[in-house]
């Protein structure tokens, strides 16, 4: 069987998830079963090769220099998520010059440069994909594209960052200081590098800009809506909250008003018997509201290395169908799959 060499540009909370969930062999063995091909990692470039890595990287060419990527002929799928807008623009700008398909979780990147960027692989007959870059875990950018393809989207909302409800949630429930909380939250992989744009709303307004993108076909820009973050929200705040029946929330929200569109990212206060007060920790929802389906809601991980990882799976394992279309002709339709169905007397 064929197998289809990766590289990853990154080595931290998702891309070693990413590592983790191709190494293991049930999973391999699911992913030959779905794409008739193998998969596997074989250069990562990294910030610091000497690190200790929570995985293994035996027999993978761990280095500094991006070129061992971008020149070798056998490398079809790259992943990015190194993070930040610059020098990652420039690199995926240079893989998909040469040809090479780009899975990325960066939502800083494709908020500002992302219709850019696919033109370029559209130019260069690749492709640019990026479902892990809103709402981590939920797969609501392949669910606006297969599953709203006639009906008008309304409105989306929801809880778009994972961090900053992890911070809420922990101020709630355990009554944690703001900087314990957001301390922990870095701990376990939620927040960016730099959190600031976590607790600022900026990361959950870059993913408001995606998901405009993909409702409502609108490029909107950072400074073109109001964004507040939760950095002023008090223990107080949270305790007033609960006592007059609400939750505090990091709610995002992109609709439109008179066939215009808004867009906001703000703490709200919300009802606590409604769907999105009970989404806590580094959960997300997204409700997409279409005129003839109504409201729809979409739950899950909003941050974290494997659940990140599972959405940038999806993305490779798309691309994978996609070079095997090409290569053999054979096609796969969404509800296609290949696994044999257990044998009950097994
Ligand atoms: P980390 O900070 O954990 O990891 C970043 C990785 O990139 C590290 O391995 C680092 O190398 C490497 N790196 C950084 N800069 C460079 C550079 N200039 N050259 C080479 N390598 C570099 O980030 P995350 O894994 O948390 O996030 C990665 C991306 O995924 C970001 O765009 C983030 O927004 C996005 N994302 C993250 C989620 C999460 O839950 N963490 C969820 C959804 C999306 P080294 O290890 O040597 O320092
Ligand atoms: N820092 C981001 C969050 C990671 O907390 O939601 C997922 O995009």
């Amino acid at each position: 069987m064929e197998t289809i060499k990766i590289g990853l540009i990154g080595l931290g909370t998702v891309g070693a998830g990413v590592l983790e969930i191709i190494s293991d062999p049930e999973n391999q063995a699911k992913i030959e079963n779905t794409i008739g091909r193998k998969l596997a990692v074989k250069t990562i470039v990294v910030h610091n090769p000497n690190k200790p890595r929570p995985v293994d990287t035996t027999g993978i060419n761990v280095t500094t220099d991006v070129d061992e990527i971008v020149k070798d002929p056998e490398i079809s799928i790259v992943v990015e998520v190194m993070g930040a807008i610059h020098p990652a623009n420039e690199i995926i700008e240079e893989l998909l010059q040469a040809g090479k398909n780009v899975v990325t979780a960066n939502k800083d990147l494709i908020a500002s440069n992302g219709p850019k960027l696919s033109a370029l692989a559209n130019a260069n007959g690749c492709d640019l994909m990026y479902e892990a870059s809103v709402a981590g875990g939920i797969p609501i950018l392949r669910t606006i594209t297969n599953s709203f393809t006639a009906d008008q989207i309304l409105e989306v909302k929801g809880i778009v960052n994972g961090t900053t409800n992890y911070i809420l949630t922990q101020m709630r429930e355990k009554q944690w200081s703001y900087d314990h909380a957001l301390k922990r939250a870095q701990e376990l992989g939620f927040a960016e590098a730099d959190p600031t744009n976590d607790v600022a709303g900026i990361d959950a307004a870059y993913k408001m800009i995606i998901l405009s993108l993909f409702a409502f076909g609108t490029q909107i820009k950072l400074s073109e809506f109001n964004v507040s973050g939760i950095e002023n929200i008090t223990d107080q705040d949270v305790k007033q909250a609960g006592q007059w029946g609400y939750v505090i929330k990091l709610m995002g929200v992109a609709k439109l008003v008179n066939e215009k569109l808004f867009v906001e990212v703000a703490p709200t206060l919300v009802a606590k018997s409604h769907p999105m007060a009970v989404v806590d920790n580094e959960n997300n929802a997204v409700m997409v509201t279409g005129a003839a389906v109504g409201d729809t809601l979409f739950y899950g991980p909003g941050a974290g290395g494997l659940p990140t990882a599972n959405s940038v799976l999806s993305d490779i394992t798309s691309e994978a169908k996609n070079i095997t279309l090409q290569t053999t002709g054979k096609s796969f339709n969404s509800y296609q799959h290949e696994r044999q169905l257990a044998d009950p007397a097994d």
